[in-house]
């Protein structure tokens, strides 16, 4: 019975449900958002989805309501079934938000992460340069146990083809975790050789993105040819800018990335990015298991953003899967010390998944605009600027790109077999070069005084190269 000011049991019932469906739909909204990369999906992707996903959580309650001044009516047939439907809709907004929260905990859980034999660079032991011709010849016994960058050094004087299948030999106990090796400042093999010799760059370094593994629309043979050049080509470093796997919650993508890295690249000096697609559902997890294990640190604390210290440059990594959406107070407040503490002597280089300036399209799909990007520009690209960044490389966008904006260089590097983007619809004003349709890599060789960059196809050839001083 109801009566005016004072609930009766089947009002308090369907109150009660619905207060636990809203309270369920927040908790699950709440962990999602919590999540790297999740407000970014909200805000480039189906946004009425997820805001549904939020929304349904005062459906029930909103009902409940509705059915109190029905009461009124002489027939109680209009609110008893207001009251049944606001207890129905409880019911399956409860029961969608456990399902989603589970999936969102247990999914990128479920698989097991094999454990891969790679050389992975920990931000806050730097990279040191192998100098390979050097080490291989000139490093003492002693070195040869010291860690991978010795491990390095022997295994690219047994040459590439047989790195696949040779055990790390000298790992650090220290610097092991699973069967991972991490490259670390105790790894020293004299640079000052390659120092000395003017043709000879102090450091090399090489970057691609968006392989996508798991992705069917991949290619498969143009990754493994990219791989197959790193090896080669033996950087000091090779920067892979994210987009690493399809769907980051999938275990069994990670696995196929990582058994395919350690069959190519076991022994090139690897640091991964998170992008979009590593974060997507829960996919962090999986990507720090994969490529930040916890004996590895970085100056900012955080396995998304930090910077490397590289010995002839340094090496600041931004984490802006999607845009701005995880570019918080905190990481801003760091970026603007690293900036302002940077050697200015050496060439600084910043690198992330989504890009800055950047010719594109709009995407048919979601109607989002892919190309000068209207978040990052605005948000990051006057620190650039005032503390001048000479460099700054992205993937995201699948081509290859070189622009210029205000004295800082841009690179956009995608893609490393992710499917090929079409011909862009928006050239960037800031564009002075690209390739669409090709797969392939940039290398970066600072010199004394100068930095040469080199994109290259599949194949490795050259397509189109720049020089600049810093
Ligand atoms: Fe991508």
């Amino acid at each position: 019975m109801w009566k005016e000011g004072r609930l009766g049991p089947e009002q308090r019932r369907a109150l009660a449900w619905s207060l636990i469906a809203l309270a369920a739909c927040l908790a699950m909204n709440a962990y999602h958002y919590s999540l790297e990369g999740a407000k970014g999906l909200y805000v480039w992707n189906r946004t009425w989805l997820f805001r549904s996903l939020i929304l349904m959580g005062f459906v029930p309650g909103s009902v409940a309501l509705l059915s109190f001044p029905l009461e009124k009516l002489k027939s109680k047939r209009a609110s008893k079934i207001c009251r049944g439907a606001a207890i129905a809709l409880a019911a399956v907004v409860i029961l969608l938000s456990t399902t989603l929260g589970a999936y969102l905990i247990a999914g990128p859980r479920m698989g097991s992460l094999e454990p891969a034999r790679l050389t992975l660079i920990s931000p806050a032991e730097g990279i040191k340069p192998l100098a390979a011709d050097a080490a291989a010849s000139a490093a003492p016994a002693g070195a040869a146990s010291a860690g991978p960058a010795a491990n390095q050094a022997a295994f690219l004087a047994g040459g590439a083809a047989g790195g696949a299948a040779q055990p790390a030999k000298a790992a650090s106990s220290t610097n092991v975790v699973s069967s991972t090796n991490v490259v670390s400042s105790t790894n020293v093999v004299s640079s000052t050789k390659a120092a000395a010799d003017p043709a000879r760059p102090l450091l090399r370094l090489s970057f691609s993105s968006d392989p996508h593994w798991g992705a069917e629309t991949s290619e498969i043979g143009a990754r493994t040819d990219i791989l197959a050049g790193i090896a080669e080509h033996r950087p000091d470093a090779f920067f892979m800018l994210g987009d690493t796997v399809e769907t980051g919650s999938s275990a069994s993508m990670w696995n196929f990335a990582l058994s395919d890295l350690e069959a190519i690249i076991p022994k090139i000096p690897l640091r991964p990015l998170m992008g979009n697609h590593d974060a997507l559902t829960g996919g962090q997890y999986l990507f720090k298991k994969a490529f930040f294990p916890p004996s590895l640190k970085s100056d900012s604390g955080s396995p998304y953003y930090y910077s490397i210290d590289a010995g002839a440059a340094t090496i600041i990594v931004l984490d802006l899967p999607w845009g701005t959406e995880n570019f918080g107070a905190r990481q801003r407040a760091w970026l603007e010390r690293t900036l302002k503490k940077a050697d200015r002597t050496k060439p600084i280089i910043a690198l992330s998944h989504s890009f800055f300036y950047a010719s594109g399209y709009d995407d048919p799909s979601f109607d989002k605009p892919w190309y000068d990007h209207y978040q990052n520009i605005p948000a990051v690209t006057p620190l650039f600027e005032q503390y001048g960044v000479d460099l700054v490389v992205s993937g995201h966008n699948h081509y290859q790109e070189y622009l210029e904006h205000k004295g800082v260089r841009y690179a956009v590097i995608g893609t490393m077999g992710g499917i090929l983007d079409p011909e862009p619809t928006y050239i960037s004003p800031a564009s002075k070069w690209r390739a669409v349709g090709v797969f392939g890599r940039l290398d970066a060789d600072i010199y004394a005084a100068e930095v040469v960059l080199s994109y290259r196809d599949r194949n490795g050839a050259l397509l189109h190269e720049e020089r600049f001083g810093y």
